[in-house]
């Protein structure tokens, strides 16, 4: 038996702002794609992964779209084996949700292999599983929207609650990646694990915002609500120049800036596909003038998320 399937799964801005973990947006590029072939061997294998200058773990056990897919095959009791080619087409480390796409690029193929048993939210908690091995936290906001495209809003965890929110059209999101290195598991140990209730009062107020802004269709409602008062001051540290990048982006058009989850990439939102290309332009030579290289990315809202090639 031999049959093959490759998908693409794209990258995530997590968070939204101010929506730590519980909000989310699939974007059309960059992202992962991975092949898999399936066979008769009851082994799982990684055969080849290219774009990641050598650094992820080669052991089927330890890099996390083998061990997603192996966990599918578990949880369905298969002995098929499987072998795997991962192409990373995104940066790592980069707040984009990299680990996210290739998990959820894998678990969307070895389901179509399997005549597509499970449906997309069936596989949100295999994905997050993967999220837990690449940072220690089954966080969701990256693989939800990366499986299910568009806005997701997780209402809950336990038990786990997804929400798709509607999709606006003209909302053209800016993606600046400076090259410094932020883990995941780093940007997440130095959050304070209590916050004060009159912080928590913003929060929540702009969380709703966000909600009711994409629910309304009501760009200028999402923007003024984009702000974090709880995570986004503690992780900026992180991010060489970001309150200039921050100022920069609004002066030059953007409804709204923060952090692409946990970092470093920096977003912006706009009204026009021209302004978010000027100001990706502006943050990249911004921090380019500051000794820093950068990789940019504009694209709208992408409602799909992951796709079979
Ligand atoms: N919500 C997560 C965080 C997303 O901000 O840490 C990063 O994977």
């Amino acid at each position: 038996m031999t049959k093959s399937i490759r998908v693409f799964a794209p990258a995530t801005v997590a968070n939204i702002a101010a929506g730590f973990d519980v909000l989310g947006m699939a974007v059309h590029t960059p992202g992962d794609e991975v092949e898999i072939t399936l066979n008769d061997s009851g082994i799982i294998t990684l055969d080849l992964i290219t774009g990641d200058e050598g650094k992820l773990p080669r052991d089927p056990e330890k890099n996390i779209v083998s061990a997603v897919v192996k966990l599918y095959l578990q949880k369905r009791n298969m002995s098929f084996g499987a072998s795997i080619s991962l192409h990373k087409k995104m940066p790592f480390g980069s707040g984009l949700g990299s680990s996210s796409a290739s998990a959820v690029a894998g678990l969307v193929a070895i389901n179509a292999l399997m005549e597509q048993p499970w449906s997309r939210k069936d596989l949100l908690p295999l994905a997050m599983e993967g999220e837990r091995l690449a940072c220690g936290s089954a966080h969701a906001d990256n693989v939800a929207p990366s499986l299910l495209g568009g806005v997701v809003l997780i209402r809950s965890y336990m038990p786990l609650d997804v929400v798709s929110l509607p999709v606006p059209k003209g909302v053209f999101i800016s993606l600046v990646y400076p090259h410094v290195n932020v883990p995941t598991g780093e940007a997440r140990k130095i959050i304070k694990p209590q916050v004060l209730l009159k912080d928590a009062i913003t929060q929540w107020g702009n969380v709703g915002g966000i909600v009711a802004g994409f629910c309304l269709h009501d760009l200028d409602l999402i923007g003024r609500s984009m702000q974090d008062v709880i995570i986004e001051p503690i992780r900026a540290i992180l991010i060489p120049h970001f309150y200039n990048m921050k100022q920069l982006a609004i002066e030059n058009g953007a409804i709204g800036f923060s952090i692409s989850g946990s970092g470093p990439t920096v977003f912006a939102l706009s009204k026009s596909e021209a302004v978010a290309h000027d100001i990706t332009q502006k943050l990249s030579d911004l921090l380019f003038k500051n000794g820093l290289k950068s990789d940019t990315f504009v694209s709208e809202i992408n409602p799909i998320g992951a796709k079979i090639l």
